[in-house]
This record gives C-alpha cells, structure tokens and sequence, in this order.
C-alpha cells in the first residue's frame, strides 16, 4: 500500500497532510532516511515523527476498562475511545469493540479491525467463556447455580432459553459466572430473575486470556500468542 493510504489509514491525518508529512521528511525509516511517497519500505521499519508507526491492520487490543466509560464512538459522556491515541478513532478500517460492556462495568474489553477475527471471537461456534466477577446486594439464594446452569433460564422478552452458565460460589454476595454467550445486560439480569441486584460487576477473563499486567484504563496490543489463549 502506498505510504500516503497508510498513514491516512492509521489515522495519522487526511492524505493531504500525509503528503506534506512525507515532504517535510517526518516520516523516516530506523535508520533516519526520509521516505519518500512509493518506498515499499516494511511496516515495523517505519517511523513517524521518530516514533514506530502503530499496528498494522488486523490489530487486536485488550483494555482493562474502568467503571463509568461507554463502549462507543459518539455517545455522550465518558467513552472507552478515550482511553486509547485520538487517531484510532479515524483508522481504516474502523477498530470496534468486540462485543460490548455496560457503562457500569468494568474489566477485560477486546478491540479489533479485523472483521473475521471478531465473528471468530463472538461465534456461538467458538464458544469462547467470558467470566465476570459479581458483587451482589443481598446473600444468594442458593437456587442460582442449578437454574443458571440448566440450559432452561428464559429471560424477560426472550424466545430462547440461556445457555448453561457456570457459576463458582466465592461467599455469600459474591460469585463467578462463566458465560458461553453475550446477552444485553445479560448477568444483571440473571441475578434479577432470582431477585438480587448487582452491584458490581468485572469481566476477568475472556477464554483464557486475563487481565494480568493491564492496570485499569490501560491497554495492550494482543501478540498471537495472547490472541491464542481467548480460544483455548
Ligand atoms: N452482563 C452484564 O449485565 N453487563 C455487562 O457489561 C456484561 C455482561
């Protein structure tokens, strides 16, 4: 790809202003040569402004999301976009999340601008697990574990039963589901339908793949091999 699409298409500015960047020599390869338009020069050798350009696409992004931030592009208030380089925004193609977590909600949320890697990842055929951790208002029932893990739970406007959900007892009002599907608002309202209120809420785990070196708000570009552990 030319170098102009390339840097337009990172974000990095409209194509004019990649043009003039290229005139003005920012963009150089490791060894300081100021790139010209047609360099065929490879991804990881080019620098913009001395800085190593960002990934390539088919980028996958795992975020440690903190409470209060909306997973969109243009809604008002706080959004997870805001957290990552304000050129992401424009990137070509568009980096979206996968799947999506409440406003309320924090913890393990996934990006991507690779449309066969994201169905891969929501495909009830993959069954990826997602677990939450759960505070609940009130102590438990004790019916929770064997309805959620019946594979019959309805939920409220729903045509099709849920799918059987593990939940891992930690004390009175606090638990871990392990869901193998991504319905709205889907854990409050299991514990509504026994009823309980949730009172916080994180996703932990997305297949294999944890949280671990991510504080909250950061955010890191997944290597094969952590892409590999969200399907083993
Ligand atoms: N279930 C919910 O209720 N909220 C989320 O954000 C994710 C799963």
């Amino acid at each position: 790809m030319r170098l102009v699409k390339l840097l337009a298409n990172l974000g990095y500015g409209s194509r004019k202003e990649m043009q003039q960047a290229i005139r003005h020599g920012w963009v150089t390869d490791r060894d300081g040569n100021q790139l010209k338009a047609d360099a065929k020069t490879d991804h990881e050798d080019i620098l913009f402004d001395d800085e190593p350009l960002d990934p390539a696409h088919g980028v996958v992004i795992l975020m440690n999301k903190p409470l209060g931030y909306v997973c969109s592009t243009k809604d008002q208030g706080r959004l997870v976009y805001d957290l990552l380089p304000d050129r992401f925004r424009m990137r070509k193609p568009v980096l979206s999340t996968i799947g999506r977590l409440d406003k309320e909600t924090s913890g393990a949320l996934l990006f991507t601008d690779d449309g066969t890697f994201l169905h891969q990842v929501i495909s009830p055929k993959s069954n990826v697990p997602k677990v939450y951790e759960v505070t609940l208002d009130r102590p438990m029932n004790g019916s929770e574990a064997a309805l959620f893990t019946s594979g019959e739970m309805m939920l409220e406007n729903e045509q099709k039963p849920l799918k059987p959900a593990e939940l891992d007892v930690i004390n009175e009002t606090h638990a871990r589901l392990t869901l193998h599907e991504g319905r709205y608002h889907q854990v409050r309202r299991m514990f509504a339908a026994t009823g309980n209120h949730v009172t916080d809420l994180a996703r932990s785990r997305v297949g294999a793949l944890t949280l671990e070196g991510v504080d909250e708000g950061q955010w890191k570009v997944l290597t094969e091999e952590d892409k590999a552990l969200i399907f083993s």
